[in-house]
């Protein structure tokens, strides 16, 4: 397979860069072929300007300016490159620090830039439909968040003070990755991650390996997709689905 691995942390020798190299190390060794995205050491642009899309003029209208800048091939060169990557790629690796209950500002910045209209959104189908959650310009593609938080485990459970990791990952696994109509595999996370002892690291390390060895068989998160027929023309969950349940958990087509 070819996986590109996005990565975000500053600092090399963290125990998130130590994870990564390892990762990329498992992954060569199992034959695939790997491109990267390290996007402190790339100094990427997080920061979405106008010129971004062909503009300049001082007009944010980034959505249609996009789409239109997509379609006419006048993006910057650095959202270029990232997307090839993401054409070339049949599975992603998306690798963080959990920074106040989210992504770092330099990932948040990749996708607000490389995901534009007509890339990662406003993609429609030929009849006329809007191809998102489950399709899209990324569908048939793996992505697979790994993350590293200070929150030990209980904390980042279904009553953990943190709320549940599934929560706290529903905007970048749902609403960002399944959005582009990526397949998402169940995350890697280590816990507890800025106190972490020998014996622990080196069995967050077994775990991520045994999850890149699966990278192209592990089942993804059981996401209702939304042209599947279970939500209503206003994208409301049918009745008859999940009957009475709310919360994030009813986008799924079984309790995650
Ligand atoms: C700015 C900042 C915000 C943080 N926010 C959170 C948070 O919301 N939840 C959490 O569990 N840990 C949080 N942490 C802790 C980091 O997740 C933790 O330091 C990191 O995962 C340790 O891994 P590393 O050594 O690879 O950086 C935060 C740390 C920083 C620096």
């Amino acid at each position: 397979m070819n996986v590109l691995w996005v990565f975000a942390h500053p600092e090399p020798r963290s125990l998130s860069g130590a994870l990564r190299d390892d990762g990329l190390c498992t992954l060569r060794g199992l034959g695939h072929d790997v491109r990267e995205s390290d996007l402190y050491a790339m100094k990427w642009n997080p920061v979405v300007d106008a010129a971004d899309f062909g503009g300049g003029d001082g007009r944010l209208v980034v959505g249609a300016a996009s789409a239109r800048a997509h379609a006419r091939g006048e993006l910057s060169a650095d959202i270029v490159a990232e997307q090839e990557k993401l054409d070339w790629a049949d599975a992603v690796v998306v690798q963080f620090p959990l920074w106040w209950y989210g992504l770092p500002a330099i990932l948040k910045g990749w996708f607000d830039r490389v995901f534009v209209k007509g890339f990662g959104y406003g993609v429609r189908a030929g009849d006329g439909r809007t191809l998102r959650y489950g399709e899209g310009r990324l569908e048939g593609k793996r992505a697979m968040v790994v993350l590293a938080a200070g929150a030990r485990e209980p904390a980042m459970g279904p009553r953990g003070v943190n709320g549940s990791l599934d929560e706290v990952l529903f905007p970048l696994q749902h609403g960002t990755l399944f959005y582009a109509g990526m397949s998402v595999l169940p995350p890697v996370a280590v816990y507890g991650a800025d106190r972490v002892p020998d014996a622990q690291f080196a069995e967050a390390r077994e775990h991520l390996r045994d999850r890149l060895r699966t990278l192209g068989t592990t089942g993804p998160i059981p996401f209702r997709t939304q042209n599947g027929g279970d939500y209503d023309d206003d994208l409301v969950l049918r009745p008859d689905r999940a009957p009475g349940a709310t919360g994030l958990g009813v986008h799924l087509t079984r309790a995650g």
